[in-house]
């Protein structure tokens, strides 16, 4: 697995404002969006393109366009929402496909409870989208379903991590196309399995469930 942990001042500038609480949910989602643009300038670091011939107005001249078959960008319901706006923007022609899983409270145990992607995902270049890795179940159990509906390639992004979530994933990835962006990885997981320091709920202060 390949992971990148960002390291730009402009990007922990937005997430200390994420992170505080007083930070409205107005405010939240615009944040969320933007950090999402700013991480996918590395999340698609490789995706694939082909080459093209255009004519600019003096000359012809070759340049690449994306690839088929489309990048398929998979957000997970319900925080992962906020970031496909910020993703879209600068990869408009991808395909969105949607899982929902949330994960149990007292058990921390994730459950899949929509899903919405093309059946054969073989070939796809696929960008999960979920902005908190915490033990990491939710994310291990969408890149499961990707690997098991064919994909060969994920690239996952998440705002905040922990090392408990990235070793679920390591365990889970083993020595397939993985990649993992994170905006920046937290000291851990407090007793409720929350992100320390986190930010909370991401899917209450997004929707402003709080
Ligand atoms: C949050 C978050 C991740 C998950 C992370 O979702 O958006 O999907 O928790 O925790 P994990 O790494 O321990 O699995 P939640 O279950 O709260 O659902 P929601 O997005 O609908 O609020
Ligand atoms: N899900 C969240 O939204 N926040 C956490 O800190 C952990 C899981």
């Amino acid at each position: 697995m390949r992971l990148h942990v960002a390291d730009h001042p402009l990007i922990t500038h937005k997430l200390t404002v994420l992170r505080d609480e007083a930070t409205s949910s107005p405010v939240f989602r615009q944040l969320t969006e933007e950090l999402m643009t700013l991480l996918a300038y590395e999340a698609t670091r490789n995706v694939r393109v082909e080459p093209v011939t255009i004519r600019t107005p003096v000359v012809e001249t070759t340049g690449v366009k994306i690839a088929e078959p489309r990048p398929l960008v998979v957000p997970i319901l319900r925080a992962g929402l906020g970031m496909l706006e910020g993703m879209t923007k600068l990869i408009p022609t991808a395909e969105v496909g949607f899982l929902g899983i949330v994960r149990n409270e007292q058990t921390l145990q994730p459950s899949t409870y929509a899903e919405r992607l093309p059946d054969d995902l073989s070939g796809r270049q696929c960008f999960v989208l979920d902005p908190m890795l915490a033990t990491g179940g939710s994310l291990a159990a969408a890149i499961k379903y990707l690997f098991d509906r064919g994909a060969t390639e994920v690239t996952a992004v998440c705002l905040l991590g922990t090392p408990e979530g990235l070793h679920a994933i390591e365990s889970l990835v083993g020595d397939r196309d993985v990649t993992l962006v994170l905006g920046a990885l937290d000291q851990g997981l407090n007793e409720h399995g929350y992100i320390v320091p986190g930010l909370g709920d991401a899917g209450d202060r997004l929707y402003g469930t709080v």
